[in-house]
């Protein structure tokens, strides 16, 4: 036990450490060049010439601290989305904004509601601050909404759900969601963390099926926070930035409890310009559709049992265990991600590259 065991709080003691690498992350594997990186979901097509442009024309001001409220992009997005600025929240990222939202809402003696199997951040926030994270089974391989409603109770504050989810890849479509929300108490508020979006919204379109309605329920005001980022499509994950839409009081409390300065003027900058790049966001999501087609095909005539994916990522079973089954990958030179750590200890996800990235992670996995 260690010297600062009885000087950290209880949720800090309950949350234990997490082992900060001794080495550079510049020199960790994950960031050598030589290796495919396909584990943590980012765009194979790179950030918008665009936003690039903006960021060198911010860093001529980098001796001024940012805009704290983002006004021009909560502007840009409002007018966007349909809402009041007001109703907007910028965030360095959504795994800082969900740190947040815990941090508002959550406490000892609290719980949030999730699903088994879902994005790492939400046990992670929900223990940084003491309360319970309650993780219902999966149905069918995604969430299962009714266990979710069944499992909330009077000290549920919140309810984290990612559509698509991450790593199943699996959606909740519109109906399903509306007729959940109709039986969410009162006292419970629905984050809806929409990550990958614009990846959904196209298969959506192609496959004929209601995505969401999560920016009418932020119009009408429900106990909903919607959550975006500019991390996937918009390829900007090494910025971090993103947003959340949701009643005006309650994002005024958030930005009351978000650090000072958090987001910087570098990548406001290139999320304004991003936004409007429309035709690089097509490209990424256009490409990242052909290549679920294929990747998937030939992943399943590999006999592997494949998810349909919604985002951009492949999730599978190997049928024996993905700690090795990684390993063995990453010396033929393509990093993936086991799950392992999700309970689905012979399941890897993958994300979906270009072309040439995907067919050298096939002459991998046929090896
Ligand atoms: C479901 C989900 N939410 C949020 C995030 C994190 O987004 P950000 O990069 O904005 O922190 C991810 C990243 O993989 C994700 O999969």
């Amino acid at each position: 036990m260690g010297r600062f065991n009885d000087l950290v709080n209880d949720a800090a003691r309950a949350s234990g450490q997490h082992a900060i690498s001794k080495s550079s992350t510049s020199t960790l594997p994950e960031r050598d060049a030589s290796l495919l990186r396909l584990n943590a979901n980012e765009s194979a097509y790179g950030p918008s010439p665009k936003a690039v442009a903006a960021m060198w024309a911010a860093l001529e001001s980098s001796h001024f601290y940012p805009d704290d409220g983002a006004a021009a992009l909560r502007e840009r997005l409002a007018q966007r989305h349909a809402i009041k600025p007001e109703q907007i929240l910028v965030a360095n990222g959504l795994t800082a904004l969900l740190g947040v939202i815990a941090r508002t809402c959550l406490r000892p003696g609290l719980n949030a509601v999730t699903s088994a199997c879902s994005f790492i951040s939400y046990p992670m926030v929900t223990s940084a601050v003491g309360a319970r994270l309650v993780q219902t089974p999966l149905r069918d391989g995604g969430y299962d909404l009714d266990a979710i409603l069944a499992a909330m109770d009077v000290e549920t504050r919140v309810v984290f759900i990612a559509n698509p989810n991450n790593p199943t890849g699996t959606l909740i479509d519109a109906v399903a969601m509306d007729r959940f929300l109709e039986r969410v108490p009162a006292h419970v508020i629905v984050v809806l963390d929409e990550a990958y979006f614009d990846y959904a919204s196209y298969f959506a379109v192609k496959r004929g099926v209601t995505y969401s309605r999560s920016i009418e329920y932020v119009r009408s005001e429900r106990n909903v926070v919607v959550l975006r980022t500019f991390s996937k499509a918009h390829g900007l994950a090494g910025l971090r930035i993103g947003y959340g839409m949701g009643p005006a009081e309650l994002m005024a409390y958030f930005a009351q409890v978000q650090d000072v300065f958090a987001v910087s003027a570098i990548a406001q900058a290139a999320a304004l310009a991003a936004l409007d790049d429309e035709a690089h966001i097509r490209h990424a999501v256009e490409e990242n559709a052909l290549q679920a087609e294929c990747i998937g095909r030939e992943v399943a005539a590999l006999d592997y049992q494949v998810i349909p994916t919604w985002a951009n990522f492949l999730t599978f079973d190997v049928k024996q265990d993905a700690r090795d089954f990684a390993r063995k990958l990453r010396q033929e030179g393509v990093l993936v991600r086991p799950l392992t750590s999700w309970g689905a200890p012979t399941s890897i996800r993958v994300t979906l590259g270009t072309v040439e990235q995907n067919q050298f992670l096939i002459r991998a996995l046929k090896k």
